[in-house]
């Protein structure tokens, strides 16, 4: 006989999203409407400016949306706060300790075990991000420097240390260990793991920064591209390269 716990748990929607929560299905309305929203207006393109929604356009999005979704500082922050559960150890109320069990990473989050496979993606997606910088001072035939090549470089530099201090680069270089301050491996840290685990040290942050900065890129380039905000330009050759 299964207990009620591990019949749950084999359900494919783990309770979280059966149970009545206005913070979760508030947050699904409004990406949903957000969504919506965003697709029913043109992609912006302006001055070589490429959104970064949109490089390229086809693979970004799936790809993106599944290596933040199953990244270990937003998980964190949705189980938390979106499905109260489980729920950090300062919360006088352990609603899953006392109701329920941890289901994370069983059922529908199953998806959350393949963010490694999510990270080489991620990998194969950052040059374009660097191509559309240099598109975007190429484009013209001379060259050219704007506001928004600036701002497309903090984006992608953004991007560039969100996506390298992921844990699961740091297991990669510190040799696939579980434990790295267990003896046997204390001493067999590589200088690139060392560096590596400062930015790891800021994962957190370093993921908020750099999704803040992609939506407010997206918004920047629609403004530009509907000629509500101006392209300031600061250096523009003239002639041809
Ligand atoms: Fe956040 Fe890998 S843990 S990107």
């Amino acid at each position: 006989m299964r207990s009620a716990n591990e019949s749950s748990n084999l359900h494919l929607l783990p309770p979280e999203f059966l149970e009545p929560n206005w913070r979760f299905w508030s947050f699904v309305l409004v990406s949903v409407i957000g969504t919506y929203v965003l697709l029913s207006f043109p992609v912006p393109v302006k001055d070589g400016l490429t959104d970064p929604f949109y490089t390229p356009t086809v693979l970004i999005l799936p790809l993106v949306v599944l290596f933040r979704l199953t990244c270990y500082a937003y998980r964190k922050d949705y189980h938390r706060h979106l499905f109260n559960h489980p729920n950090t150890c300062t919360v006088n109320e352990r609603m899953d300790s006392a109701r329920r069990k941890y289901s994370g990473e069983t059922g529908f989050f199953r998806v959350e075990n393949f963010h490694r496979y999510f990270m080489y993606t991620a990998w194969g997606i950052l040059p374009f991000f660097y191509y559309d910088i240099y598109y975007s001072i190429v484009y013209s035939g001379s060259l050219t420097l704007s506001l928004g090549t600036i701002i497309l470089t903090v984006n992608t530099i953004a991007v560039t240390l969100y996506t390298f201090s992921c844990h699961s680069v740091r297991h990669l270089t510190g040799g696939y260990k579980d434990c790295f301050t267990c003896p046997a491996n204390r001493d067999r840290k590589t200088t690139f793991f060392r560096i590596q685990s400062r930015f790891n040290e800021h994962h957190e942050t370093l993921a908020w920064i750099s999704l803040v900065m992609f939506v407010f890129v997206d918004i920047y380039l629609r403004g530009l591209s509907a000629g509500v905000i101006p392209n300031i330009m600061l250096v523009h050759s003239g002639g041809g390269i």
